[in-house]
């Protein structure tokens, strides 16, 4: 090895402004380090966090066994709530008990290591495996003899929390694969449409130029069963623009009522909900990836990832003047998937021609 001049004395004599290297401050030991008590309460401390760990991922996987998760909106939250709270645990538990572990038990000597050559000397990779073999003997993990009760732990846990997340995951896998679901709504012949939330029907005469309406099917509300699927899928805008503006799509010329125009709210790029309208353009735009539609020329997409228009739902008036559904969607609602169909009469006959498919 080379001897080479000392850096730091040299700079010191051209640069009078340079100081003397302070070194490193003097070192404090913690109280777990000369106090075998303070050392096993820190010990038994790291463990209980570990078990706090072990006992969220119990949380998280019996709830989601054990609830039985209803179509009711509290029911939903609550499972979800448990559940959440019980990977919190299993998370939170772990990290707080490894910084823990390596704040109270884990040797914390200050380390100065001098620049050189890149390569380390032989003997300062041999201190260095020595150093690792030391830091592992120090912290207990290859000490299983001497702290059996945080190696075991810490184990447990590590091994517990994955599944927490998996299990919930790898549990819907056996949900309803049947895709035709995404191929209707609720939306029939004379259905009305209703505000969201509260259900009640809308007037054509409530519908001024420029307005936009959040719109259920009316009846969704008394729904027993599956009324959050249902929802997610006959969601709609209404909108009302001057007839003036509005290009009619051909085949729609009697789908829309004086200028009152309906259509999905659901993104057909992946799903997300479209609910903001620029009036004076007559652009709605998607707030996920900012895929923007043309209400005034058939939802078409003027900007961003989405691929289709958004379904248009064919309405009329009653005679009583309210808003009333001609029937159901003329094209599956939302993004695409594997078997997703187009512009057929029932939805059901696969698209050979779509462009753009995810
Ligand atoms: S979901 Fe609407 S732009 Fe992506």
């Amino acid at each position: 090895m080379s001897t080479t001049e000392n850096p730091t004395s040299h700079e010191s004599e051209q640069n009078p402004e340079s100081f003397e290297d302070p070194g490193v401050p003097y070192h404090r030991p913690r109280r777990a380090d000369v106090d075998p008590k303070a050392e096993k309460k820190a010990e038994r401390q790291v463990a209980a966090l570990f078990g706090v760990s072990i006992v969220g991922t119990i949380v998280a996987v019996g709830a989601y066994m054990v609830l039985d998760m209803t179509d009711e909106i509290e029911s939903i939250r609550f499972t979800n709530m448990v559940i959440g709270l019980g990977i919190f645990l299993a998370m939170i538990g772990i990290g707080l008990g490894a910084i823990h572990w390596a704040k109270t038990l884990m040797r914390d000597h200050e380390m100065v290591e001098e620049r050189h050559e890149l390569r380390s000397s032989d003997e300062a990779r041999e201190g260095a495996i020595q150093n690792l073999k030391d830091g592992a003997e120090d912290s207990g993990i290859s000490g299983v003899k001497r702290r059996p009760l945080l190696v075991g732990t810490g184990v447990l846990a590590l091994l517990a929390a994955p599944l927490a997340v998996l299990w919930p995951q790898i549990g819907n896998m056996g949900a309803d694969w049947n895709t035709s679901n995404f191929g209707h709504t609720m939306w029939r012949k004379g259905t009305r449409l209703a505000r969201d939330p509260d259900g009640t029907p809308i007037k054509a005469s409530d519908v001024t130029i420029g307005s936009a309406f959040h719109v259920i099917p009316e009846g969704l509300n008394e729904l027993e069963h599956h009324k959050i699927e249902e929802k997610a899928k006959a969601v709609v805008l209404l909108l009302r623009l001057d007839p003036r503006d509005l290009k009619i799509q051909e085949g729609r010329e009697d789908w829309s009522f004086d200028g009152i125009v309906a259509y999905s709210k659901i993104c057909t790029h992946v799903g997300c909900p479209v609910a903001l309208y620029e009036q004076q353009t007559h652009h709605l735009l998607c707030p996920c990836h900012q895929s923007t539609f043309d209400v005034a020329d058939g939802a078409k997409v003027v900007f961003g990832p989405a691929k289709r228009p958004l379904p248009q739902l064919p309405i009329a008036v009653d005679e009583e003047g309210y808003i009333v559904a001609q029937s159901d969607f003329h094209e599956p609602i939302g993004p695409s998937y594997w078997t997703r169909l187009k512009d057929t009469s029932d939805g059901l006959h696969a698209d050979e021609t779509e462009e753009g498919g995810h």
